[in-house]
């Protein structure tokens, strides 16, 4: 699928899925040696970095956790409401834990800030942050980005877990707004 159309706007194929592939892995084995003698817990945050965490803990040759939690998202618009609540919980606990949390992307840096700072609060060994895309120049709150798998211009995208209106998700290739 070189071109999607939904409503009046035309998405073409931004990271097709080897280049996507190629750069997870090379995540995953900086994260094995970053983590070496170490189990980290990989906190995906839902619903959109299901299939970069899937990827990435595949990739990952080592002992290591995964959780899920999910916040609050932008509902069906495509500019951020600036308002992140925490839908599901963590169930465990993480105090004296490696974490790593991952991120399908990172845009004003608001769910990420909001994240770690609640994390933090529970007296984690370690947080660092894992994400597949990063808009630089949308970013609004300071954060600390560890990992970073490609920075992006400030485009719409969707595919690889990124949604439009909740679908598009299940793309292997991430695609951009013309
Ligand atoms: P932030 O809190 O502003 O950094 O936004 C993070 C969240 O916004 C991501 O987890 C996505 O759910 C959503 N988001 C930001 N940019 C895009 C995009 O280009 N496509 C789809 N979702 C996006």
């Amino acid at each position: 699928m070189d071109e999607i159309i939904i409503k009046e706007d035309h998405f073409t194929v931004f990271l097709d899925e080897a280049t996507i592939q190629k750069r997870v892995k090379e995540l995953s084995e900086e994260l094995l040696r970053a983590y070496k003698g170490k189990t980290p817990i990989f906190i995906g945050i839902l619903n959109g970095a299901f299939p970069f965490l899937t990827d990435l803990v595949k990739n990952y040759n080592g002992l290591c956790e995964v959780e899920f939690m999910k916040l609050s998202s932008y509902g069906d618009a495509k500019i951020s409401s600036g308002n992140v609540k925490v839908v599901k919980e963590l169930e465990i606990d993480i105090s004296g834990k490696d974490i790593i949390i991952v991120e399908d992307i990172v845009d004003t840096g608001l769910s990420v800030k909001y994240i770690e700072r609640m994390l933090e609060s529970h007296n984690p060994a370690s947080v660092a942050v894992v994400t597949l895309l990063l808009k630089p120049e949308s970013l609004k709150y300071n954060v600390k980005i560890d990992y970073i798998g490609f920075s992006i211009p400030s485009k719409f995208v969707i595919g690889y877990g990124l949604d439009y209106e909740q679908k598009y998700r299940n793309l292997k290739a991430i695609y951009a707004l013309k």
